[in-house]
C-alpha cells in the first residue's frame, strides 16, 4: 500500500518537472524576437518568401519608401535595395558630426561578436534581439554539425562550447585579417528603439532563459543610479521600469562604469555600431529585420549557400515595425530623456536609414 503512494508521489513530481521543462523550451524557441507568438511554430521547413504585407506603420518604418515594393521583389530588385543601403552606410560613416557614435575600433569586444563559418567563408556579426538564433542555426548547419536547421536543439545554439561556431576573436591576428578581407560578411538590424524595447522586455520583464543576473544584479544597479523617486525604489517589489532603463541608456558618460561592471551582458542594448563596427568592417550585406522575408533569401543567395541551407520559416507579422508599441512604451517618459536616448542611438538610426522617431521627439 505504501509503495503505491510513493509511486503516485513520484509520478506527480515527474509530471511537474516535465511541465516546467516544456514551458522553458517553448519560451526559448522564440525569445530571440523578444515577443512570444502563441501557437506559432518554428518547425516548418524552408524559408518562405512571403511578399511584404502592406501595413501603414511598417511603411513609416521603412528606410526608404522604395524598400517596400507592392509586389514580391525579385532577388535582383533586392540587390538594388542592398546597394542603396550600403551607399547610405558608407556616406553616413563619413559624416563627421556622427563620428563619435559611428566609429569604433575593431576591438576584442567586436571580434567576440563575429561568428566564423570557414567552410563557406562567411562571417556573421551577432546583434541580439534581431533574430540571431535563427542565423546561428544556419551557420551551424553549414559548419556540418546538422543537416537541417530544424534538427538543432535550441539549447545547443547558444552553447558556445559545443555548437561548433568559432568566434573571430579565437583566431590569430593574421587569420582574422584574412577573413575580414575575403569572407562574405553580414549582420541584421531593426529599428533601434524597437530593439531596446525588445531587450527590456526579454531581459527584465520576461527573462525566459532564466538568466537571473539581469533581475538580481543589473536591474538593481540601474535603479540605484537612475530611478528618480527613491521612495518607490523597493527593488524587489517593482523591478526595473522602462524609464529607469531609458535614463541609463541615454547617459553617455555616467553609464561607463556600470557597463564595465555588466560585462558582456550589455550586448543586448549597446549600439549596432559598437557591436559590429560597420564603418571599419566592410560588410557585404546589412539585412533589415523589417524586411527579413526578402533579406533572408537574398543573404543566402549572395553568400552562395541558398542550395545548402534554408532559413527557418518566419512567423507572419513578427518582423513588422509597430509604431503604436513604441509610442506606448515611451508614453510615460520625459521628452528630455527621450532626446538624450536618441542622441545616444542616432548613429544607428542614420547609418541604417531608419527615420528619426519624430513622433516621440516633437
Ligand atoms: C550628418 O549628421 C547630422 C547629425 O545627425 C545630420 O543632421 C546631418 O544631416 C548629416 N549630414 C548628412 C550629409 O547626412
Ligand atoms: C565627440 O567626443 C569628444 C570626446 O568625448 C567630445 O569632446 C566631442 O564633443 C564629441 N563630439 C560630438 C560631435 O559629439
Ligand atoms: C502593436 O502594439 C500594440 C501595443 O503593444 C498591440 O496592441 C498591437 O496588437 C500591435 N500591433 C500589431 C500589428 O502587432
Amino acid at each position: 500500500m505504501r509503495h503505491h503512494w510513493l509511486l503516485l508521489g513520484a509520478c506527480g513530481w515527474v509530471l511537474l518537472i516535465l511541465m516546467f521543462v516544456s514551458k522553458f523550451i517553448s519560451y526559448r524557441a522564440v525569445d530571440d524576437y523578444g515577443e512570444r507568438l502563441a501557437g506559432q511554430s518554428w518547425t516548418l521547413p524552408g524559408a518562405k518568401l512571403n511578399p511584404p504585407i502592406p501595413d501603414s506603420s511598417q511603411e513609416k518604418a521603412a528606410p526608404q519608401p522604395s524598400d517596400q515594393p507592392s509586389e514580391a521583389p525579385t532577388l535582383t530588385d533586392w540587390q538594388a535595395v542592398t546597394d542603396r543601403r550600403n551607399e547610405l552606410l558608407s556616406s553616413m560613416c563619413k559624416n563627421s558630426s556622427l563620428r563619435n557614435l559611428t566609429h569604433v575600433s575593431i576591438s576584442k569586444f567586436v571580434l567576440d561578436r563575429i561568428f566564423v563559418c570557414d567552410k563557406q567563408k562567411i562571417l556573421f556579426c551577432q546583434t541580439p534581439k534581431v533574430g540571431n538564433t535563427q542565423w546561428k542555426k544556419v551557420l551551424i548547419v553549414l559548419n556540418g554539425g546538422y543537416s537541417d536547421v530544424n534538427e538543432i536543439p535550441e539549447n545547443l545554439v547558444h552553447d558556445h562550447e559545443k555548437n561548433g561556431l568559432p568566434r573571430l576573436s579565437s583566431l590569430k591576428p593574421q587569420e582574422i585579417t584574412h577573413r575580414l578581407n575575403t569572407y562574405f560578411k553580414f549582420f541584421i538590424v531593426r529599428d533601434p528603439f524597437e530593439r531596446l524595447i525588445s531587450a527590456f522586455k526579454d531581459k527584465f520583464v520576461k527573462n525566459p532563459r532564466f538568466e537571473p543576473w539581469y533581475k538580481h544584479d543589473i536591474a538593481p544597479a540601474i535603479i540605484r543610479k537612475y530611478r528618480k523617486s527613491h521612495r518607490d525604489s523597493s527593488l524587489s517589489a517593482s523591478g526595473l521600469h522602462f524609464d529607469d532603463f531609458v535614463r541609463y541608456l541615454g547617459d553617455v558618460e555616467g553609464r561607463r562604469r556600470l557597463d564595465r561592471q555588466f560585462g558582456e551582458h550589455i550586448i543586448h542594448w549597446v549600439t549596432y555600431a559598437e557591436l559590429c563596427a560597420p564603418c571599419e568592417i566592410h560588410y557585404s550585406v546589412v539585412g533589415h529585420h523589417e524586411t527579413l522575408e526578402q533579406d533572408a533569401p537574398y543573404i543566402l543567395k549572395a553568400a552562395g549557400i541558398d542550395k545548402l541551407v534554408s532559413y527557418p520559416s518566419i512567423p507572419p507579422g513578427i518582423t513588422h515595425y509597430n509604431q503604436s508599441k513604441v509610442e506606448h512604451y515611451f508614453s510615460t517618459i520625459g521628452k528630455r530623456d527621450i532626446r538624450r536616448l536618441f542622441a545616444r542611438y542616432q548613429g544607428d538610426f542614420h547609418l541604417f536609414g531608419y527615420p528619426s522617431p519624430d513622433f516621440l521627439l516633437d
